[in-house]
C-alpha cells in the first residue's frame, strides 16, 4: 500500500490515511455560534469522502476573539451539546475530527462581538488602531479560557484540539515581532513571546491528560518586516517539541503580508508552484521529530505523494479542494488521480459571509453554463 494511505497515529489517535482537511471556517454556525445540522452534514461528507482527519473551522474561545460571521463558538458550556451531535455523526461515519480553537486578537471583529479587539500590542493599519494592548490580567484570563475551551472540546467528543497559531491570529501575534511590541515578560525575547502560548499549552495538557492530541497551526514564516522567519519558527517548534506538542501544521503569511503571500493565495496553482511551504517544511524535518502537516496549495496526488515519500511532511492538509470535492480522497484512493478541480478563486468565502455557508461558486457557475 502507498505510504500516503497507510494507517498512522498522532499521539493515541489512529488515522486511516495521511490526508487532513485543514481548518476551514464554513460560515454554517448559527448567529450565536451554535453548531447546526448543515455543518454536521458537511463534516460527515468529508468523513465519508475519505479524509483521514478533519479539522473544524476556527472556534472562538472568547467573544472578543470572534473573527467571522456564522463562526462556531466554544466560549461557554452551552455550545457543547450541538458540537457533540456533530462529533457523534462524524464518528458514526468512520471519521476523526479535531477542533481548531482560536482567538483572532487584533483581527477580531468589533462588529460581530460588540467588543473592542485586543492583541499583544496596538496594531496600527493606515493610521487606525485595530486593537488595544491586552493587560497581564487579560492574558491570564485568556490562558484559562483556552484551557476551558479545550476541555469543552474533549467533552464534546472531539478527537483532539488544534491551537490556531498561524495567519496573524492571537498566538501568531504574540510570537511575531511584527505584532508584539511589548516590553513586559510577554514581549522581546523568543522565550517571552512564547510565554502566553507555553502557559496555555501546559494548562491544556494538565486539564485534558497525556493521550488527548494537542496540535498547533503555525506560520512557517510571516512574510512581514520584523515578523517570524523560517529559522525563528523552527526554534519555536523545537521548544514545542520539548513541551509535548503532538503535531504541527505549517502554513504561512497573514492578512498584513504582501497580497501574493497571504495564507489563502488567489489564482490557479500550476504543478511547479504547489505546496507553498515545502522548502520550510524540508528545513523543519531536518531538526524536528514532531509530525508535520503541510497545508497551502497542494492540488495533485503526485505532489501529495512526493511530499510524503520524500519525507518533506507527514500529512497532507488541504482546505479549498475539499469545498469543491469532499470525496476527493476516495476518488484518489480508487486509482483515479486527476488533480483537484479547485481553481483557488476564493469565491467560496462570499456565500459564507452571507449566511448561506461556503460552497464552490466556480463549480456552480460551470454547471449552470452546461445547462444554459
Ligand atoms: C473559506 C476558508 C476558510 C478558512 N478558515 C480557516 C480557519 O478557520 N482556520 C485556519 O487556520 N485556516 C483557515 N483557512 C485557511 C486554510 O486552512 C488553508 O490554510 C488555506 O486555504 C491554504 O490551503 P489550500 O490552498 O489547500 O486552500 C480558510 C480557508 C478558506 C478558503
Amino acid at each position: 500500500m502507498e505510504k500516503i494511505f497507510e494507517i498512522s497515529k498522532i499521539n493515541n489517535l489512529e488515522l486511516q490515511n495521511r490526508f487532513v482537511r485543514s481548518a476551514t471556517w464554513e460560515g454554517m454556525a448559527d448567529e450565536q455560534g451554535f453548531c447546526t445540522d448543515k455543518l454536521s452534514r458537511t463534516m460527515v461528507n468529508l468523513a465519508k469522502g475519505g479524509v483521514g482527519l478533519i479539522i473544524t473551522g476556527h472556534l472562538y474561545v472568547q467573544q472578543v476573539g470572534q473573527a467571522s460571521p456564522f463562526q462556531l463558538a466554544i466560549y461557554e458550556d452551552k455550545f457543547i451539546d450541538e458540537l457533540k451531535a456533530m462529533t457523534d455523526e462524524v464518528h458514526y461515519a468512520g471519521g476523526k475530527i479535531i477542533a481548531q480553537i482560536a482567538h483572532a486578537g487584533c483581527q477580531g471583529s468589533a462588529k460581530m462581538s460588540g467588543l473592542e479587539p485586543v492583541g499583544p500590542s496596538v496594531l496600527q493599519v493606515n493610521g487606525k488602531a485595530l486593537c488595544r494592548e491586552m493587560t497581564t490580567e487579560e492574558i491570564n484570563v485568556l490562558i484559562q479560557d483556552f484551557t476551558a475551551a479545550a476541555v469543552r472540546a474533549k467533552t464534546a467528543g472531539f478527537d483532539g484540539v488544534q491551537l490556531h497559531g498561524a495567519h496573524g491570529y492571537l498566538f501568531n501575534q504574540f510570537l511575531s515581532g511584527f505584532y508584539n511590541k511589548r516590553t513586559d515578560e510577554y514581549g522581546g525575547s523568543l522565550q517571552n513571546r512564547m510565554r502566553a502560548l507555553l502557559a496555555t499549552l501546559r494548562a491544556i495538557r494538565a486539564a485534558v491528560g497525556d493521550t488527548f492530541p494537542i496540535m498547533i497551526k503555525l506560520n512557517s514564516e510571516d512574510f512581514l518586516d520584523g515578523g517570524l522567519t523560517r529559522e525563528d519558527v523552527i526554534d519555536i517548534a523545537a521548544i514545542l517539541e520539548k513541551e509535548g506538542i503532538d503535531a504541527i501544521e505549517y502554513s504561512g503569511g497573514t492578512i498584513q503580508s504582501d497580497k501574493k503571500l497571504v495564507p489563502v493565495r488567489v489564482g490557479r496553482i500550476e504543478k511547479e508552484n504547489e505546496a507553498f511551504y515545502r522548502e520550510a517544511a524540508a528545513q523543519y524535518k531536518k531538526r524536528i521529530k514532531v509530525p508535520l502537516l503541510l497545508v497551502g496549495g497542494i492540488r495533485s496526488f503526485e505532489t501529495a505523494e512526493a511530499v510524503i515519500n520524500e519525507g518533506i511532511a507527514d500529512y497532507i492538509s488541504m482546505s479549498r479542494p475539499f469545498i469543491r470535492e469532499p470525496e476527493l480522497i476516495n476518488t484518489w484512493q480508487s486509482g483515479e488521480r486527476s488533480p483537484a478541480a479547485c481553481i483557488s478563486c476564493n469565491a467560496c468565502f462570499r456565500p459564507g459571509v452571507k449566511g448561506e455557508g461556503i460552497y464552490c461558486v466556480a463549480k456552480e457557475k460551470e454547471e449552470q453554463k452546461k445547462t444554459d
